[in-house]
């Protein structure tokens, strides 16, 4: 079953939407997998960010995502990571359509509450990056029969 890398950006720990977005995915019908709340190093958030090191915007993206714990989480699904991209919206939360994270919470591009991987190889990338296997629990939810 297909995972994927999603976190609740500082600003989305500050205004306590933590519970709102892990509620989305859970109502929708995935899995959670692993979770943190955990302050990020700058090696990490330049990792993690490392495709847009060359980006005007590359130095206030570190600064923003180590300043202030954030809530990182493996999710599971069918589709999970192009649903779960869905579900958070456009970029700039300014284009992001009602009913999504974004759209139903964002204003700034700057600061967007929820990070999400984009395609296959970025989830493995990310997951490799922010957890350890032994993270990772498998376990059954019996409400899965319901949804596949
Ligand atoms: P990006 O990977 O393009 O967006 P997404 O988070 O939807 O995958 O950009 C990473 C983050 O960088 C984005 O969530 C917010 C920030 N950012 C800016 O601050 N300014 C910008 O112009 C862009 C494109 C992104
Ligand atoms: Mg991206």
């Amino acid at each position: 079953m297909e995972k994927t890398f999603l976190m609740v950006k500082p600003d989305g720990v500050q205004r306590g939407l933590i519970g709102e977005i892990v509620s989305r995915f859970e109502k929708k019908g995935f899995k959670l997998v692993a979770a943190k709340l955990m302050t990020v190093s700058r090696e990490l958030a330049e990792a993690h960010y490392a495709e847009h090191r060359e980006k005007p915007f590359f130095e206030e993206l570190v600064g923003f995502i180590t300043s202030g714990p954030v809530f990182a989480m493996i999710w599971e699904g069918e589709n999970v990571i192009s649903v779960a991209r869905q579900m958070m919206g456009k970029t700039n939360p300014a284009d992001a359509a009602p009913g999504t994270i974004r759209g139903d919470y964002g204003v700034s591009v700057g600061m967007n509450i929820i990070h999400g991987s984009d395609s296959p190889e970025s989830a493995e990338r990310e997951i490799g990056l922010w957890f350890q296997e032994q993270d990772q629990i498998a376990y059954d939810k019996t409400i899965d029969r319901w949804i596949y």
